[in-house]
């Protein structure tokens, strides 16, 4: 019976198929927008340096937990848990997971919105940065943000609507090379302009004296959005996956092809920010603040780029914020889908119909957002900086104690037969019972700060 319910619900073509669309999840705004504006207002190579490890010792333990729930069950995060353990409790988990997702794809939408827009204000116009400003201001308000956030999720759902392989898999199979293609065109072409080498040192010297409790508590969850964890993500992208595969393998490339962009955008962003202040366009504000991330990157980049010329600015325009919409669409691909399966596997509603009505209710709050900008951060601290990793502890706590270990390792056997005689067999049950959820469990705490309460109890 689990055979032809897998079947039913879709599954990957290929290897490289998955781990395009899985890269894709996880390749998005987070890697684009979020990472090199986080870098530079957090000090630069120590945030890099934080990040890399919450990538490497937390995050890519938690994706082969992940992927290893869905595989196992063929299930959506809800009905993962439900199907492995009778207490009525752990689908919460699940839940919470769907509802990060919902939120966190409201206001993505929003922003893929802007990137979108400014594919075609590129074409069309050529502005200097009081205007962008201006067409900034214009964009980010009231009803030209609602259309193209309808016109973005539009898009998603009619992927989505595709279905596995001939929808998500099709798609991000063209989409994530050109976007490679594009992103090291254009680090190349910034690399030899002037002021280019302050911005490389700024980004690649780390000065440890900036490390602090706050700094790595976003590094932290900067790694859950980028690597697209803790929601459940990728134990439904898991669930389309044949037992032929290798689970660790396949979330190692997921890993550091998301790392690797990450890393290639801030060899781009970090360079063209200290190249505006040398275009004598300041990153700074007047109190000497560095600017927002959504300044930088629709006022100030666009304005640096048409500061080369004409030409070359509707050229760099173009493709960058087609580049960032091409991330985002991948990425909010994976965000409805979440809702989407879980819907179709648990009222067992077809496909389309579930697509359609999530979506359109997805959107309804994106329209709201739209309207009100300043949502955005409270939505993207509560559900992506605490939300997800919140949803990673859990996903830890319930593999490690509740599911256990070894029946993990049992599952991670399929498609790994080396596995017995691997270091990863040694190393990954430690992170996922001990080091991560710890450290997961210890920002969060310092966070609220629970941590200094305690300390000064005793
Ligand atoms: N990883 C995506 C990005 O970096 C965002 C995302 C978060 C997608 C969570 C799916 C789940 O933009």
């Amino acid at each position: 019976m689990a055979q032809t319910e897998t079947s039913s619900r879709g599954n990957w073509n290929s290897k490289v198929g998955f781990i395009l669309a899985a890269a894709g999840s996880a390749v998005g705004l987070g890697n684009i927008w979020r990472f090199p504006t986080e870098v530079a207002s957090n000090g630069g190579g120590a945030f890099l340096l934080i990040y890399l490890i919450c990538c490497f010792a937390i995050g890519f333990p938690v994706m082969v937990a992940e992927l290893s729930i869905g595989r196992k069950t063929d299930r959506n995060p809800v009905g993962a848990f439900k199907a492995l353990s009778s207490n009525k409790f752990y689908p919460l988990i699940g839940f919470w997971g769907v509802l990060c997702g919902v939120m966190i794809l409201s206001f993505y939408t929003v922003v893929a919105g802007w990137t979108f827009s400014y594919v075609f204000e590129e074409i069309f116009f050529f502005m200097g940065l009081e205007s962008w400003a201006n067409y900034f201001a214009e964009v980010s308000n009231g009803v030209k943000n609602g259309i193209f956030s309808t016109i973005f999720m539009g898009a998603t759902v009619s992927i989505i609507l595709g279905g596995v392989s001939d929808g998500i898999e099709r798609a991000t199979k063209f989409l994530m090379p050109v976007l490679i293609g594009i992103l090291i065109i254009m680090i190349g072409y910034v690399s030899f302009q002037p002021g280019a080498g302050t911005g490389f040192a700024e980004y690649l010297k780390p000065d440890f004296s900036q490390i602090s409790a706050p700094l790595i508590f976003s590094a932290m969850g900067q790694a859950f959005f980028s690597l697209s964890l803790g929601m459940g993500a990728l134990i439904t992208y898991g669930s389309y996956l044949s037992k032929k595969e290798n689970i660790p393998e396949a979330a190692a490339y997921v890993t550091l092809a998301d790392v690797g962009i990450a890393f290639l955008a801030g060899l781009l962003i970090m360079p063209a920010m200290y190249m505006a202040e040398s275009f004598g366009v300041s990153i700074f504000s007047e109190s000497g603040e560095l600017l927002a991330s959504t300044d930088l990157i629709f006022q100030v980049l666009p304005a640096l780029f048409h500061s080369l010329s004409t030409t070359a600015g509707m050229i760099f325009g173009v493709s960058f914020f087609l580049l960032l919409s091409m991330a985002a669409l991948t990425s909010t691909i994976s965000l409805l889908e979440v809702p989407t399966s879980y819907v179709i596997d648990e009222y067992n509603v077809k496909r389309k119909k579930a697509a359609m009505m999530i979506g359109g209710g997805i959107l309804i709050i994106s329209l709201i957002i739209s309207f009100d900008i300043s949502l955005i951060g409270t939505i993207d601290f509560i559900f992506s900086t605490v939300g997800l990793p919140l949803g990673g502890f859990l996903i830890c706590y319930f593999l490690g104690y509740v599911w256990t270990v070894e029946n993990a390792l049992e599952e991670l056997e399929h498609g790994y037969p080396a596995l017995d005689s691997s270091i990863f067999k040694a190393v990954w049950p430690i992170f996922i019972k001990f080091l991560a959820p710890l450290a997961i469990l210890y920002n969060l705490l310092e966070a609220i700060g629970l941590v200094s309460y305690i300390e000064q109890l005793f």
